[in-house]
């Protein structure tokens, strides 16, 4: 492997929301969760659990979930300039990822203190979260090298969405859905440029660069961009 290859994945790497309805053959679906399998994780503890949606009667289930989430979202939050989710209906495989809370404790924890008991187990949140993500970009990256879009849907967690997962997958109630990936082979090319922050902007070397904080103001301004385009999916008018 090389760097230079790998970099080109990574780059290609789009988020994709239109897709052919072509079956995604089982052996791509399984080399992808391979590369899953393999991703870095907090004391080894994989607390990962993938549930492949193909049949048609379950697809139709999960994808009404997300139909009446992406609805719910789009009349009721603030913020959140959400698509419509259409495109899941072509679909013919999803991927739920699952993680498994019960791992925490292996992560480090004290009792010594109270103090240190929480910030202990405040950290293992964080480790808890950072291993299912490291497992989902495998999944990303890998499906884009193997030519298949995906999108990271992360409406799966919501308590409402989660429980009527749980319902129709048969998952265990201890677990947690903590994403939904659509798997398939993309119906169009993403055009839309993809303009990541200039890497000059976010690397700091030895000590945090002060000259390059980013101000109150540039943050509130992409949190005000956000409502603008949510008011704009959700009436058709821009303010
Ligand atoms: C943690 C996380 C949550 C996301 N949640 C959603 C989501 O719920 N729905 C969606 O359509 N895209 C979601 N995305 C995709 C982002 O919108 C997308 O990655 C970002 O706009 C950059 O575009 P790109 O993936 O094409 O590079 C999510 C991405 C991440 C990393």
């Amino acid at each position: 492997m090389d760097y230079e290859n790998l970099l080109t994945v990574v780059k290609q790497r789009r988020s994709i929301r239109k897709y052919k309805p072509e079956p995604v053959p089982i052996e791509s679906i399984m080399k992808v969760l391979e590369a899953a399998r393999w991703a870095p994780s907090g004391r080894n503890s994989q607390p990962w659990e993938f549930i492949v949606v193909r049949s048609k009667d379950k697809l139709r289930q999960v994808t009404d979930i997300f139909l009446e989430q992406s609805q719910r979202l789009r009349e009721k939050s603030l913020n959140f300039p959400t698509s419509r989710k259409d495109y899941l209906r072509k679909v013919s495989t999803l991927i739920v990822v699952c993680a498994d809370p019960r791992f925490k404790p292996s992560y480090p924890q004290s009792q010594v203190s109270e103090q240190l008991a929480t910030m202990y187990r405040e950290n293992s949140e964080r480790i808890y979260m950072q291993t299912i993500a490291a497992a989902i970009c495998n999944i990303l990256l890998a499906a884009c090298s193997l030519g298949l879009g995906t999108v990271w849907l992360t409406g799966a967690g919501e308590s409402i969405t989660e429980q009527q997962l749980k319902e129709v997958l048969n998952i265990p109630q201890q677990l947690q859905t903590i994403c939904c990936i659509p798997l398939g082979y993309p119906a169009a090319q993403r055009l839309s440029a993809r303009c990541p922050r200039p890497l000059e902007t976010m690397v700091h070397f030895d000590e945090f660069d002060v000259g390059k904080w980013r101000s109150d103001q540039d943050v509130e301004r992409f949190v005000q961009d956000n409502r603008v385009r949510a008011k704009f999916y959700r009436t058709g008018r821009m303010p």
